[in-house]
């Protein structure tokens, strides 16, 4: 299935994305493959014969989060200086989000810019972090400060790189999957309470539904002057979360998850959205096995946590929520103060 991609922009970009197994994928360039440890040991020998390429270097970095800086970036442009790429040159990032984001934004770099190529290896990276061309890594202020918009070439999505995921990263993909059916589309959130996550055909399906939903946002808004910040439904939330466990304690999709709980509070207060759908999405995520509860330990300190995301740095904080059903969306500025901490109180330790 390959599924095209339009960007509507003054420097219109077309590409695809490609869901099905690795077929061959001819370059008349020098590629080099970015992987991690992990990554390498499982799925390089497959993308190797994937490949044809008049030359191919394999640059094999730690795998982590942690990892996900400019000194990481910086050894990536090292090894491409002394195997001699020149401009005329493709990255392809085979791992999760962390290696696209890293690859995509040392490609954006490279001499002012050499293609790359996605080939995203968790559901997380296959239904997201792969889609919509941000990239970047991260420094002792935050996450992702450091960054760019660059597009691939070409994403090619096989599922069967999942069977290795473990079960828990799997679900960590889920909750992103689950954050835009709420956002966008009843019928494919009804599909999910459904699904069989067994199933590959299913699996195609979800990603293949994610794709197209968040593809169709980035066709609209490459730059997230507008719509592509639906796309933070859950975390506003979750980014707090993750900070104030200092990133330790859960994934960042767990922690999206928590955060659709706490932003449906908020909307259930707002009446924009019923408690039984509430406790319906809730239900959902829980059969995701993903965690749906956390104990906030100090309401207040949560509360001022909004104010350090960058996206609310000009000091409006915007709540993404339902929009009185499940499957449309509103972004929601300026909500008073006390019906915030109204929300976060049914959190309280
Ligand atoms: N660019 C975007 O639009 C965007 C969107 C969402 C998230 N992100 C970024 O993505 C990152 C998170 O991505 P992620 O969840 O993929 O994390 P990740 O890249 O760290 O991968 C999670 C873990 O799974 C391992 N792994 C990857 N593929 C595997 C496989 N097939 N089998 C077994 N293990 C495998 C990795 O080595 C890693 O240990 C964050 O840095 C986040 O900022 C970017
Ligand atoms: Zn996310």
């Amino acid at each position: 299935m390959i599924i095209p991609i339009k960007i509507e922009s003054s420097d219109s970009k077309e590409y695809n994305i490609h869901i099905e197994n690795l077929q061959n994928i001819e370059f008349d360039t020098k590629v080099a493959i970015v992987t991690n440890t992990t990554v390498s040991k499982l799925h390089l020998d497959r993308a190797l014969k994937s490949i044809k390429a008049p030359h191919i270097e394999v640059i094999e970095v730690p795998d982590g989060e942690e990892y996900k800086n400019i000194e990481t970036v910086l050894t990536i442009l090292d090894r491409l200086f002394k195997a001699k790429f020149d401009r005329k040159s493709t990255l392809v990032a085979l791992g999760g989000g962390v290696i696209g984001d890293m690859t995509g934004f040392t490609a954006s770099m490279y001499q002012r810019g050499v293609e790359f190529v996605q080939m995203p290896t968790t559901l997380l990276s296959q239904v997201d972090a792969s889609v919509g061309g941000k990239t970047g890594v991260n420094n002792s202020y935050g996450k992702n400060l450091i960054g760019s918009f660059y597009q691939p070439k070409a994403v090619y999505i096989d599922p069967d790189f999942l069977k290795t995921l473990p079960a828990r990263e799997f679900a960590a993909g889920v909750a992103e999957v689950v954050k835009m059916a709420v956002m966008f589309d009843i019928d494919f959130y009804n599909f999910l309470k459904e699904v069989d996550f067994s199933n590959r055909d299913d699996i195609v399906k979800v990603i293949a539904k994610s794709v197209k939903l968040k593809a169709d946002v980035v066709n609209q808004d490459e730059k997230e002057s507008g719509i592509r910040a639906v796309l933070n439904y859950g975390h506003t939330f979750g980014h707090v979360v993750e900070n104030l466990t200092n990133y330790r304690e859960f994934l960042h999709g767990e922690a999206v998850s928590i955060g659709i709980v706490m932003a449906n509070e908020l909307a259930v207060k707002l009446n924009l959205l019923t408690k039984e759908d509430a406790e319906d999405i809730k239900i959902l995520l829980k059969k995701a096995n993903l965690p749906i509860t956390f104990k906030i330990e100090n309401i207040e300190d949560f509360y001022e946590h909004f104010f350090l995301d960058k996206k609310s740095a000009n000091g409006s904080i915007a709540f993404i929520l339902p929009n009185g059903e499940i499957g449309s969306n509103i972004i929601k500025r300026d909500i008073p103060k006390d019906l915030v901490i109204d929300a976060l109180n049914c959190f309280k330790a």
